[in-house]
């Protein structure tokens, strides 16, 4: 899966490909389509997974448990990381949520096997796991699953000073990093800056469903759009390399848009960019050997205007990476910021630099 390949194993048929695998440091994909898949060809969307082991050690490094403490795990998976937890720190100083009630009752099985009764509940782990349980507060909670938004029930069934670790992004596209928030003392907020850029599976409630492109781009669509070049080029709009910044910084200023890439056909690649709040949609038509590429809006916002203005955006703070930004999460939602929480991510605004007047129609 490193190499962003699958490779299907199974321990009866090749054990000792099974062990290699499983003693690699790559992501092991243990279930597809949320349970609905089977057999050995990949499914659609990978749903429960073995983290990445260096990513895994990563994070708990960036946890930071201490003896005595108590700790909440937002997405069981295989119950390895909750393992390590349970090692560290006592079984019963460990829960474990799982959205995924056959995923859940196999950890929480293989976890009983090897000595550690970590309590493994299936639920939301969006809610938290409170209350009832008499577990809460807890010291550390850490999610194994890509959030756009932090509930706040993970804020106020932390105690103060507790840390919260939770991979984010936003819905514009690729781009997420983990946030370790400290709670505030009134237990009535949580801030932090990105730790590292990761690539989790989304909350199953926050996953993105790949706009219906017929709904926004009807037929006669592209031809009635408003036309304009740009100078951009495809690698200052989406950067290169999975782990790069600019779909996280840009997703940060230009909100309520997903961002997809068709796949290259003749030397052109569109990137195309979907409104949520409404049917407006641009695309950017990047051609081989071309210093321009030629760019198709439409609808009440313009949204390549906006990706431009925040591109622009993030040139003048001098290019931040993951770590010069930050997260505050309160009952009020989530607010991004660069450098300090006195200073908010705002969307919007800015003059994109590379504009170029509207020019005479290619074929895109
Ligand atoms: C990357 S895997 C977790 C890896 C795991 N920590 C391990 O050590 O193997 C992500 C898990 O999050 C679970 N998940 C997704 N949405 C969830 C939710 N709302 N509440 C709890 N778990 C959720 C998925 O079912 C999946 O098992």
């Amino acid at each position: 899966m490193t190499t962003g390949r699958c490779v299907a194993v199974d321990k009866g048929q090749d054990p000792q490909a099974w062990q290699r695998y499983a003693d690699s440091d790559g992501p092991i994909v243990t279930q597809w389509d949320d349970g609905a898949h089977d057999g050995n060809e990949p499914g659609k969307v990978f749903s429960s997974s073995s983290s990445m082991p260096s990513l895994v050690f990563s994070m708990l490094a960036d946890l930071g448990v201490k003896p005595g403490q108590r700790v909440l795990e937002i997405g069981t998976g295989t119950g390895w990381n909750a393992a390590l937890l349970a090692h560290r720190l006592g079984a019963g100083n460990v829960v474990t949520v799982e959205v995924d009630g056959a995923v859940a009752a196999r950890a929480r099985e293989a976890l009983e096997r090897f000595g550690l009764p970590v309590e493994v509940v299936h639920g939301d782990g969006f809610l938290g796991y409170g209350a009832g349980a008499q577990r809460a507060p807890y010291d550390r909670v850490i999610a194994t699953c890509g959030l756009r938004k932090v509930p706040f029930a993970w804020v106020e069934q932390s105690s103060a000073g507790g840390v919260i670790l939770v991979p984010w992004g936003t819905y514009y596209g690729p781009g997420e990093a983990t946030a370790r928030l400290v709670v505030a003392d009134d237990r009535r907020s949580a801030s932090g800056p990105f730790t590292r850029p990761v690539g989790f599976m989304r909350m199953r409630s926050q996953r993105v469903v790949r706009p219906r492109h017929d709904e926004y781009v009807p037929a006669g669509a592209l031809e009635a759009a408003d036309t304009s070049f740009t100078t951009m080029s495809e690698a200052e709009l989406r950067g290169t390399g999975s782990f790069d910044v600019t779909g996280f910084a840009l997703g940060l200023r230009v909100p309520a848009v997903a961002q997809t890439a068709d796949r290259e056909r003749d030397g052109r690649r569109a990137v195309w960019f979907y409104g949520r709040s409404d049917l407006s949609w641009a695309v950017v038509v990047f051609r081989d050997g071309r210093a321009e590429a030629k760019v198709y809006q439409s609808g009440p916002r313009r949204l390549w205007d906006e990706v431009e203005a925040a591109r622009g955006w993030w040139v003048e703070q001098g290019r931040p990476g993951f770590d010069r930004f930050g997260l505050t999460v309160d009952a009020g939602g989530e607010r991004a910021w660069l450098d300090s929480p006195e200073n908010p991510v705002r969307r919007g605004g800015g003059e994109p630099p590379w504009k170029m007047s509207s020019r005479a129609l290619n074929a895109p």
